[in-house]
């Protein structure tokens, strides 16, 4: 940023005083010459340009070694200053020493008393990637969706599963809008879900790959029949049929609403995902 390129050199060459070195400024140059220099270096830089700040203010005693090393730890460690509002808030040296610790370090550097030096994590701005890195821990069941309009049938993978309402019975799937069991299932009205056993990974794979067979093929070699919601597979640990109830499109997906019309459990132990692996 040109701003602080003006800011720091004025900085380093002293013609900065005290009046013009609020402590949005202090911030803003100890970022930028930690992000110029090595650490050391940046941080020799700022308490000599500070403390020839106290000196032209006529009191050179100002200089606090802790404080100003407190601060530039903080704010050396932030990778873009923005996404550390609580940088700007003056009293943030409180959670990390408590006010006799800190008068104690005027002359030589202190580590704190309360708190390693850390800064908060910041606020997920990159929410979209941060999303995919909490999902995955989120464990759930896997099953395959499957659809039959007139005598086209289709069957997707799916971990989107989720009980919706006991009374009416209601459940959901989420769909991409561009999954080919969407278009089916708007015209067929009706769907099942097999919800897989820890046995069938190999099922998930195969009706997750985008170029597996069309139509009857792709259940080629999977045990499964026709039931009076779509195809299920026999060796699922549980079934649920439904009658579509609703249909809400929702960014790049749509929220599936069904009405239970069956609902059937083995007591074979479900296949779950979690953490990028099947378990
Ligand atoms: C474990 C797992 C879970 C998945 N869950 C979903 C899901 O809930 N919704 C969805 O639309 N796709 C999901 N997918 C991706 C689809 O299975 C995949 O894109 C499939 O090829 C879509 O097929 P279709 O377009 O023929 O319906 C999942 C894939 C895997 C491996």
């Amino acid at each position: 940023m040109r701003s602080d390129d003006t800011l720091i050199a004025a900085f380093e060459a002293g013609q900065i005083d005290n009046t013009e070195f609020p402590h949005e400024r202090h911030v803003r140059v100890a970022w930028g010459l930690a992000q110029r220099y090595p650490r050391a270096d940046a941080f020799e830089r700022l308490a000599s340009g500070i403390r020839g700040i106290a000196a032209r203010a006529g009191s050179p005693g100002a200089y606090h070694e802790t404080i100003t090393r407190a601060w530039f730890e903080l704010i050396a460690s932030a990778d873009k200053l923005e996404r550390y509002p609580e940088l700007l808030e003056k009293t943030l040296l409180a959670r990390y020493y408590s006010a006799e610790r800190l008068a104690q370090g005027r002359e030589r550097w202190l580590e704190p008393d309360l708190h390693p030096l850390r800064l908060p994590a910041p606020a997920p701005t990159e929410a979209k990637a941060n999303l995919f890195d909490v999902l995955r821990h989120v464990p759930t069941a896997v099953g395959v969706l499957a659809t039959k309009a007139g005598a086209t049938v289709h069957a997707t993978t799916v971990s989107s599963f989720a009980s919706v309402s006991r009374d009416p019975a209601l459940v959901s799937v989420c769909l991409d809008n561009d999954s080919r069991s969407l278009a089916l299932l708007r015209e067929a009205g009706a769907f099942v879900v097999s919800l897989l056993a820890a046995e069938q990974e190999a099922v998930a794979t195969h009706f997750a790959q985008r170029e597996r067979p069309a139509g009857t093929s792709q259940f080629a070699g999977i045990p499964h029949h026709l039931g009076s919601h779509g195809p299920m597979l026999d060796t699922a640990a549980a079934w649920i049929g439904c009658d579509l109830h609703a249909l809400h499109e929702c960014g790049d997906h749509h929220i599936v609403i069904g009405r239970v019309e069956l609902a059937e459990a083995t007591d074979r132990r479900p296949l779950l995902r979690h953490d990028g692996a099947y378990h």
